[in-house]
């Protein structure tokens, strides 16, 4: 099967796991994605976090599938002959390193234009270029911290709280992953290639903001009437953490089920959907809520919706999570129960529809990744083995022209 991507050449400059996400997916749509790394250690976490002796850490084979990697010293002269030559004949280079490393390298985006006025040079960093911060260098937690995530999650009595999610690194290169496919578009009508650059601040700002609705209205009216602090509590002049409480306006916390004493999963995440109060009502065996004015509309529910919650948790304590969902959504309730990783790991619709797949790899055998979150009708995207360290050098230097003299003498000079 032809994938939408094939014949695209991609220099995969990229570390950590904001970069190498984005490439990532490309290379599953089929983009032929170099990973140039420094030789004899490579991208850092090939041995972050190893979990057996000696073997590619799960940290570099779960962002680096599909992939293949040369290794290059690209502040070498040859290595940098090599990199030249590279730019020269690929479609779109893609770095995430510390602000300034790939101009002291000697490739500008001037240089690189230069060499291929085509090329597409997609950036990701801490900051945005003027940003008064930007010569920061940033990991996921700072960027939640900067882009106001961390100030808005957690609970009131808490400090600023981040989240489990990678919102700072893998969602920072999805942006940057529709960034250099519309600059491929663009590329198709205009015949040249463009900068493309994406800061994680940025990144992470554009998933919050329902709060800096809330900011707005926060200031207007000196309250939030879907927020847990409303109408008992205090607002003070920012937008407050509101715990587990829905962020779209509707109602919805996390409800305790049965066996929450020992598991510390056995939870529900329950929504009071407006046009769901009728159904919920009868689900809860509460009928009489439906036409009560205390109970009636949302408005006349929230200054007690903690104790509406308590009554669901009283008829959620003979149920595990998942027997209350599979009662709740006869009733068309939006809820789920919450998952641990484990539970996920083992999920047979995630396995079916390979959101969850196994990788055979050289070295450590058989592991499990997170396929494609993004399903095709004419495509589906293969999850293939991350390349060992360099694994590809010699067939990347053979495709440049290089011969079998060319390349041990890269060697010698620890080049390549
Ligand atoms: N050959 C030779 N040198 C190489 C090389 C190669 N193949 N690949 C990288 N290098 C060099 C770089 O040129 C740089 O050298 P310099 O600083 O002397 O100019 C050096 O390695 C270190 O790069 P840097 O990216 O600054 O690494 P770091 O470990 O100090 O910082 C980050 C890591 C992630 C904090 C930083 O890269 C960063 O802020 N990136 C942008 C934001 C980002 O993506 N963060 C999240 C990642 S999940």
């Amino acid at each position: 099967m032809t994938k939408p991507l094939e014949g695209i050449k991609i220099i995969d400059f990229t570390h950590v796991q904001a970069g190498p996400a984005c490439t990532q997916l490309l290379a599953w749509f089929g983009a032929d994605v170099i990973k140039v790394e420094r030789p004899g250690s490579g991208d850092v976490t090939r041995t972050q976090l190893r979990d057996i002796p000696d073997v590619d850490a799960l940290y570099f084979t779960m962002l680096n599938s599909n992939k293949k990697s040369l290794t290059l010293d690209t502040k070498q002269p040859e290595g940098k002959e090599v990199l030249k030559k590279l730019i020269k004949e690929s479609d779109v280079l893609v770095e995430n390193f510390g602000p300034g490393a790939l101009d002291r390298m000697g490739f500008t985006w001037e240089t690189i234009r230069e060499l291929n006025p085509k090329m597409i040079v997609a950036s990701v960093k801490g900051f945005s270029d003027g940003h008064h911060y930007d010569d920061l260098k940033v990991y996921e937690n700072v960027a939640q911290c900067a882009g106001g995530a961390a100030s808005t999650t957690g609970f009131w009595d808490g400090p600023p709280t981040v989240s489990a999610a990678a919102l700072g690194d893998s969602n920072t290169g999805m942006h940057l992953a529709i960034g250099i496919l519309t600059a491929l578009m663009g590329r198709q009508k205009t015949g040249r290639g463009q900068k493309v650059a994406v800061s994680m601040q940025d990144s992470v700002l554009n998933l919050c903001r329902v709060k800096l609705r809330d900011q707005q209205r926060l200031d207007r009216l000196g309250f939030l009437e879907e927020y847990p602090q409303y109408p008992h509590g205090e607002f003070s002049d920012v937008v407050p953490r509101g715990g587990n409480a829905g962020g779209g306006g509707q109602p919805g916390w996390v409800l305790k089920c049965k066996g929450w004493e020992t598991d510390p999963n056995a939870y529900i995440y329950f929504t009071i959907q407006g046009h769901a109060w009728a159904p919920i009502c009868r689900a809860l065996g509460k009928p009489e809520w439906i036409e009560d004015p205390h109970y009636a509309t949302a408005q006349a529910r929230q200054p007690h919706i903690f104790e509406i919650f308590n009554t669901i948790e009283g008829w959620l304590a003979d149920k595990t999570k998942f027997e209350a969902v599979d009662i709740l959504r006869k009733f068309d309730i939006p809820c789920s129960p919450v998952l641990s990783m484990k539970e996920i790991a083992n999920d047979p619709s995630l396995r079916a529809s390979g959101t969850i797949t196994e990788v055979p790899h050289k070295e450590r055998g058989t592991y499990l990744t997170v396929g494609s979150p993004i399903k095709f009708s004419d495509m589906k995207p293969e999850v293939t083995a991350s390349p060992l360290l360099g694994e590809h050098t010699e067939e990347v230097l053979e495709g440049l022209g290089y011969s079998r003299e060319d390349i041990v003498r890269l060697r010698e000079l620890q080049a390549v």
